[in-house]
């Protein structure tokens, strides 16, 4: 028997020693510890022993179970280590191999237009403003002097969210006027951009929503003439120098007088072009002063302060800073066009 041990012990150590894998070492350990395995069987004929042989047969039996226990761990680990290095081997990376460039966003032609306009105002000491597109109609309409059965106040014009025609998304940025003259101190320089909305239908020229900017001054001594040599500053920042306006009068309900200014087309120069529908110049905004009415109901006095304030459509300001024929691609966002600005 102490043979038979020493042989099992011998070939159990040499046969872990070529196990490939870990399937293979544990079909050993059946082979040798397993209910029906050698040692097993060995063990099970320890009761055939005399009293006297047993306890030390019983002992070296012990050992050797011992040791093979410890050597199934070692091989275990011995397998572990070498199937980690054959993946590192296998999984190498080639850095050297091009990679997939990212997609990079890209600024929406509008909004760079947005940026300049921006660039030109603060640079003349104006805050940026914005504020909410749901409004009350009392911001958009009463506190501009446009009065119950003023037109644009037409359930066919507006979106209203009531029954009571009180809060609506706002059809203008002129309200952010009366939140300006309302919240800051005088004198007051700001634009606000944002969208408005209308109940238009979606052509070359029109969307139901669109943006704008609205521009404002209020201080002591302001008139027209400052408002004229704003707005040409821009024009001139925006399309470029001897860049040619004309103001037209006009009517609205928050200014007196008003107005509005047209750029001379830039596609024809003034001769008339389908671009400008004949006309020689196209409308880019409307402007005026701001009426006493709306001074005294943000409780200004109109015969210390005065200002004026304009309002332009800012999609039709980038169709012509970069020569776009049709407000529908502003806002289709095809990339292949938004990428040639
Ligand atoms: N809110 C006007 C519009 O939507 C544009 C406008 C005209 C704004 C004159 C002004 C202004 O601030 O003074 O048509």
């Amino acid at each position: 028997m102490k043979e038979q041990l020493a042989n099992i012990r011998a070939d159990a150590l040499a046969a872990f020693e070529e196990a490939k894998d870990a399937l293979a070492l544990d079909a050993l350990r059946v082979k040798y510890l397993g209910k029906k395995g050698e040692l097993t069987a060995v063990l099970k004929q320890m009761g055939k022993l005399s009293t006297e042989e047993r306890p030390a047969m019983g002992q070296l039996a012990n050992e050797v179970r011992a040791a093979l226990e410890q050597a199934i761990a070692r091989t275990a680990q011995r397998l572990e280590q070498a199937a980690l290095e054959a993946r590192l081997c296998s999984e190498t990376v080639d850095v050297t191999i091009p990679g997939k460039s990212p997609i990079i966003g890209h600024k929406h032609p509008m909004y760079i237009a947005l940026d300049e306009i921006k660039d030109i105002f603060v640079g003349m000491g104006f805050t940026v403003l914005d504020g909410p597109e749901v409004e009350l109609a009392e911001l958009n309409f009463d506190r501009l002097n446009a009065e119950e059965g003023h037109p644009s106040r037409d359930w066919s014009d507006t979106f209203y969210l009531d029954e009571d025609s009180r809060v609506m998304l706002r059809s203008q940025t002129s309200p952010m006027q009366v939140r300006a003259m309302d919240t800051m101190p005088l004198p007051i320089r700001i634009i606000a951009p944002g969208r408005v909305y209308r109940k238009d239908e979606v052509d070359a020229t029109h969307s139901p929503m669109f943006h704008q900017v609205e521009g404002m001054v209020i201080d002591k001594g302001v008139t027209m003439a400052d408002l004229k040599g704003t707005l040409n500053l821009m024009v001139e920042n925006l399309y470029g120098k001897g860049t040619v306006t004309r103001f037209r009068p006009h009517h609205f309900p928050f200014t007196e007088p008003s107005c509005e200014m047209d750029v001379q087309c830039h596609k024809c120069g003034g001769a008339g072009c389908p671009t400008c529908k004949g006309e020689g110049w196209i409308e880019l905004l409307g402007a005026g002063m701001i009426h006493p009415n709306v001074l005294r109901m943000a409780n200004i006095d109109p015969e210390v302060y005065s200002g004026w304030a304009f309002g332009m459509g800012l999609e039709r300001t980038a169709m012509r800073r970069f020569k776009i024929a049709d407000l529908r691609l502003i806002f289709e966002n095809d990339v292949r066009f938004l990428e040639q600005f």
